[in-house]
């Protein structure tokens, strides 16, 4: 909550952040293009004991690019990082970012993977940037002034019965992988379809931009989607309480849907979406 006794952060601030998040995302998508082109070079590691969460040196020296900006333009800012960690929580700006999300897609030569670069405000996802360097696309909105693909405003799909549309779907080896299945069930049950593209900041973004009628992933991580957040917000769709609880550093499950479909979706998934 905004706490009344501090100053408000002028406007023209905010521009600024604005302006830096579409700047870093977009050179951050073209440092890790240049890791992409030799991406049978990279060295592969695991993260922890599961096989299939893979980790690169571009995903490190991207996020070590977008912290080394941070550093120089907002040094008093907080910031969650996917490899990094995080940083000054107690900032009223924090900046959360994956450096590529999508990264078992990026090290196995998939097109699909993504900068993502979001900012909360006191508390609150106030503006994002998640850039897609593979189709020259820039997902890019600020809270009450709309959301964009490049120049192009960003508008929910307009369905109101799952049959209409494609959902976006994840999981992950994580706690919450076993209502997958489930809800794979009630989905085709139901005369819905799914497709999986492994980034969720990009199955995100295009429920924003109504290219998906929604996007659930049994649990995510705040970097995979604090900017598509503002995505969604920004053009008429609805998601859960994704930040609740410890959803900032520990991560939640999480949907986000044209809000036409939102309810039908949210009860296919059921009691475990909004569990504490
Ligand atoms: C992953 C992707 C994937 C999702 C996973 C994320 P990463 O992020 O967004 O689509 O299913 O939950 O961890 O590891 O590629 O940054
Ligand atoms: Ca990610
Ligand atoms: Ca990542």
């Amino acid at each position: 909550m905004p706490d009344f006794q501090q100053p408000r952060l002028e406007g023209e601030q905010l521009e600024a952040r604005y302006a830096f998040a579409k700047r870093v995302a977009l050179e951050a998508a073209q440092r890790a293009m240049e890791f992409y082109t030799r991406r049978s070079s990279l060295i592969v590691e695991h993260k922890g004991s599961d096989l299939q969460d893979v980790v690169s040196i571009a995903d490190q020296e991207v996020e070590a690019f977008i912290r080394g900006e941070l550093a120089r333009h907002f040094p008093d800012d907080g910031i969650v990082g996917e490899e990094g960690g995080s940083d000054g929580l107690q900032a009223r700006c924090i900046w959360v970012i994956d450096p590529i999300d999508g990264t078992a897609c990026f090290l196995n030569g998939l097109h699909n993977w993504c900068v993502s670069i979001g900012l909360l405000v006191d508390g609150e996802p106030l503006l994002g940037a998640v850039a897609d360097p593979n189709h020259d696309e820039l997902f890019h909105g600020f809270i009450g002034r709309g959301a964009f693909v490049n120049d192009t405003p960003l508008q929910a799909h307009g369905a109101s019965h799952v049959g209409e549309g494609l959902v976006g779907v994840g999981t992950t080896h994580r706690p919450g992988h076993e209502h997958f299945l489930p809800f794979l069930h009630a989905l085709l049950d139901g005369g819905g379809q799914f497709v999986r593209n492994g980034s969720g900041a990009l199955m995100t973004a295009y429920v924003a931009a109504g290219r998906l009628i929604g996007y659930y992933e049994t649990h995510l991580k705040s970097w995979d989607c604090l900017a598509g957040l503002v995505l969604v917000r920004e053009a008429g769709g609805r998601g859960n309480d994704f930040l609740r609880g410890d959803g900032l550093l520990g991560g939640n499950p999480y949907l986000v849907a044209a809000p036409g479909v939102y309810d039908q979706l949210a009860a296919m998934i059921g009691a475990s979406l909004d569990a504490p």
